[in-house]
């Protein structure tokens, strides 16, 4: 009795929950059969697949590979290459980033869809340098970045303002020609040396130091019209501050890691941004002083026009922050650029004699032999404007332009785009595409020539995006003159 009891028992707590549990197993297969059987299908109608790219791991994505295979760009670019493909996703934290390496790719991107593609990342490295996104290069679409925009585009980098400082350029230009022959005369060897690299940055932190502070030193000018000690770190701070901005730092894909500084660039953008704080801070400080008790009243300078500004009341429209943020801004978006263009049209034109030969030709006959080029020459200097593109287009200064967030989900080449995704135009990728250009790793100005209008201006600028040099859309640079005259004008004298 008490063994069938049991067994009955046992017999009954087995038996009735195994007829739930089979049900419940049959619901949930039913179910796992839906979702699977649906989710294919929403897949084909809704969504497009992601662009192709390795398969992320869990919570890191493509982050070790990354790691492992640095740097970063080599590898993003050997994978697309690998994968024949010109637009890629790579899964790094929770980031989707999108490499593009083709122009009608890039105009998809940065024309048909720009207002999408307006805002910029969130980086540890933006956040400090910007003063928590305060600026106008850095800061992510909204109402802060509108106005610093604004306030550059219709009150700095205008043509009245470019004719109004045009004098204080052309003075640099003629201070280049100098301090380059003194070098050469002071070299104590027969085989006098000029660090181009040297000479082609200092040129570009002189024209914005005098731009800004109608100053090229911030300490005592050189006997020999060189930088000193206190140029010679501003320009290392501001170089450094544009290494790091968007160098694929881990913390930047796993923000719970900010403040253990694994890969180091805290403390480097920490204290490259501080340098080039104080280095400003003191000549702002000082002329807010003045500016505020009424000791100085002419316009001399972009900071004299930045903190004189004012709002319809009268009031000033601009903090200190802000008018320092704005001074940083232009100190990083100047030098780079021009100095690695005209850098590398040398070393090219020291390789290739020919070519050196047709641009010095150029301006003997468009300048003469009598003075040196001036700003008003540019538009007849086709074929030095023709080198620079070349040395855009081949050697660019970052393997990829400023990095641009996508605001809302889309479909881009008919790949899904998702929100926040991180796009980069590959710069090395665009200009060196064997489908846009032939023989892409030869340099070669020509190619910049219309054949068939051999008097056609030539342009800096490259709205087809085979290229970038200024970029385009709401986002693109808003100093393609001042970019174009500073490069042409280093280029010409060195020449
Ligand atoms: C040869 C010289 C220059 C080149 C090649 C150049 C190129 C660029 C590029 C590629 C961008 C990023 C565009 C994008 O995100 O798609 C940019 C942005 C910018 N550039 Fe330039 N630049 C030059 C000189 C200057 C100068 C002299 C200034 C002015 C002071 C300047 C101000 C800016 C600003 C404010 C932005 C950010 C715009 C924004 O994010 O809304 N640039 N530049």
């Amino acid at each position: 009795m008490e063994v069938r009891a049991v067994a009955s028992l046992v017999q009954g707590t087995y038996f009735l929950p195994t007829s739930a549990l089979v049900k419940t197993l049959l619901l949930a297969i039913m179910l796992v059969y839906f979702v699977r059987i649906m989710r294919p299908r929403r897949t084909i109608t809704c969504t497009p697949p992601l662009p192709p790219g390795p398969a992320p791991w869990p919570v890191v994505g493509n982050l070790p590979e990354m790691l492992l295979q640095k740097p970063a760009f080599r590898w993003i670019h050997r994978m697309m290459k690998d994968t024949g493909t010109d637009i890629a996703c790579i899964k790094l934290g929770c980031v989707h980033v999108i490499p593009i390496t083709c122009p009608k790719i890039a105009q998809e991107v940065l024309k048909k869809q720009d207002a999408n593609f307006m805002s910029r990342p969130l980086t540890f490295a933006s956040k400090t340098f910007s003063h928590n996104y305060m600026d106008a290069i850095l800061s992510p679409n909204g109402d802060q970045w509108r106005k610093m925009r604004r306030v550059l585009t219709s009150e700095i980098i205008c043509p009245t303002r470019l004719q109004w400082l045009q004098h204080k350029r052309a003075g640099e230009a003629d201070n280049l020609i100098r301090y380059v022959y003194n070098l050469i005369t002071s070299a104590r060897s027969s085989s006098s040396i000029v660090d181009v690299r040297h000479v082609a940055r200092h040129y570009c932190g002189n024209i914005t130091r005098r731009l800004i502070f109608n100053n090229r030193y911030f300490g005592e000018p050189r006997p020999n019209g060189g930088p000193g000690p206190l140029e010679v770190e501003h320009m290392d701070a501001v170089f450094t501050v544009l290494g790091v901005l968007y160098a694929f730092c881990i913390s930047d894909y796993l923000p719970w890691l900010v403040g253990l500084d694994l890969d180091g660039h805290e403390k480097i953008i920490k204290k490259a941004t501080e340098t080039v704080n104080r280095l400003h801070g003191t000549i702002i400080d000082e002329r807010w002083r003045q500016w505020k008790l009424g000791e100085r009243q002419e316009l001399e300078d972009f900071l004299d026009v930045l903190i004189s500004l004012r709002d319809p009341q009268g009031n000033p429209a601009l903090t200190m922050e802000e008018v320092t943020v704005l001074t940083l801004d232009i100190a990083i978006a100047t030098v780079d650029n021009p100095s690695n263009a005209v850098e590398w049209a040398l070393a090219e034109m020291v390789n290739n004699p020919e070519l050196l030969a047709k641009a010095v030709e150029e301006i003997e006959r468009v300048v003469g032999r009598e003075r040196l080029v001036q700003e008003s020459d540019i538009p007849r200097l086709n074929y030095l404007k023709a080198c620079l593109r070349e040395a855009f287009r081949l050697h660019p200064v970052a393997p990829f332009n400023v990095p641009h967030v996508a605001l809302e989900d889309t479909t881009v080449a008919g790949f899904h785009v998702p929100k926040g995704s991180h796009v980069l135009l590959s710069r090395i990728g665009l200009g060196r595409n064997p489908n846009v250009w032939e023989d892409p790793l030869r340099f070669n100005p020509d190619r910049h020539i219309a054949t068939h209008d051999l008097k056609a201006e030539v342009a800096l600028t490259e709205n087809d995006l085979r290229f970038i040099s200024f970029s385009t859309g709401r986002r693109g640079c808003i100093a393609a003159s001042l970019g174009t005259a500073m490069s042409v004008m280093l280029f010409g004298r060195l020449l």
